[in-house]
């Protein structure tokens, strides 16, 4: 593709800062541009990974026991909307909701997915927010007034170290009008199922990791070649959590925005970590952060939980 180069001076100044630091590591928001967003799209239905297909069957199965928890006129916000399919159920059984409000950091994704929801919910006013939803929220005038359910499926909550989880989590309890909090969450299990998750048979996970090299060759005036890499997938049992790394195959050296960088055969950039829950650490989690958990919904194998925190008083 012939695309103009325009230099992201965020990400270049993000990408620089990542990678000089000992453990190499990359913001995992950089890996959601149209490529990313949609080569995670593809993930979501991958064989090995379950937790979508588990995250739908369990919202479907309980979005009745939400529905009594939704207040008259009630706005959803979802932080990370991505292809908003899993909104779907709630926007289908949630009957007093008015309005959607997605929040997404793939801008022209996120453009694209509202239009199609607005002609889909005539009924609904959609408010689309290209923002990153780890960034302080100003609401407009109008949503700021209403109540509002907050919404994070995929286990994105697990994307984060428990510290910003905590954090986020204190800052959602904080928006004006905050009646809920539905929170999707993968729970620890076996090893290889889990690893499978993130290092599937087809290749799709390590293509959506490397994607971010390519971005940075796209953006940031990176000179990486993705052949020099492997994408690879461990669990840490300690810190209950799949580590995502790229990992240099030989020596290498590499630019971004002319900044060089060595690293040795092995060495690794770390871009991503999800931790998986079990009740106890989200019960604490949610009690350090303003929140109790007013509804726990899982499937048969306890392979994934949603969960309603509602705001303690
Ligand atoms: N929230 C998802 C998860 O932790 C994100 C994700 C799925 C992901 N597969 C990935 C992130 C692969 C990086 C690489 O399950």
């Amino acid at each position: 593709m012939n695309k103009p180069i325009r230099k992201n001076a965020a990400l270049i100044a993000s990408a620089q800062a990542g990678l000089s630091q000992p453990q190499k590591t990359l913001d995992p928001k950089w890996f959601y541009d149209d490529v990313g967003s949609a080569l995670f799209e593809q993930i979501t239905a991958l064989p090995e990974y379950y937790p979508t297909r588990t995250e739908v069957q369990i919202l479907t199965d309980g979005v009745a026991g939400l529905a009594r928890a939704v207040p008259e006129g009630a706005v959803l916000v979802e932080l990370g909307s991505g292809a908003s399919t899993k909104t779907r159920i709630l926007l289908d059984h949630l009957p007093t909701l008015s309005g959607y409000m997605p929040l997404d950091i793939s801008a022209a994704f996120l453009a694209d997915i509202a239009a199609g929801l607005a002609a889909e919910y005539p009924t609904l006013d959609i408010t689309p927010m290209a923002a990153d939803f780890m960034a302080p929220l100003v609401f407009p005038e109008t949503i700021a007034k209403m109540p509002k359910l907050a919404f994070f499926p995929g286990s994105t909550l697990g994307n984060l170290e428990a510290e910003a989880a905590i954090d986020l989590m204190a800052r959602v309890r904080d928006w004006p009008q905050v009646a809920g909090f539905v929170i999707g969450v993968d729970l620890v299990k076996t090893p290889d199922r889990l690893i499978a998750a993130y290092d599937d048979a087809q290749g799709v996970t390590a293509a959506f990791n490397m994607n971010i090299l390519h971005r940075l060759n796209r953006e940031a005036a990176a000179t990486f070649d993705p052949a020099q890499f492997r994408h690879v997938a461990r669990w840490d049992a300690d810190a209950e959590r799949v580590e995502m790394h790229l990992m240099a195959r030989e020596d290498i050296a590499f630019a971004v925005d002319g900044t060089v960088f060595h690293m040795t055969q092995g060495q690794s950039i770390h871009t991503e970590n999800s931790h998986k829950y079990t009740r106890a650490k989200l019960d604490a989690m949610a009690a350090m952060s303003g929140w109790s958990v007013a509804q726990w919904f899982t499937d048969p194998n306890a392979d994934f939980a949603v969960t309603l925190l509602v705001p303690n008083a």
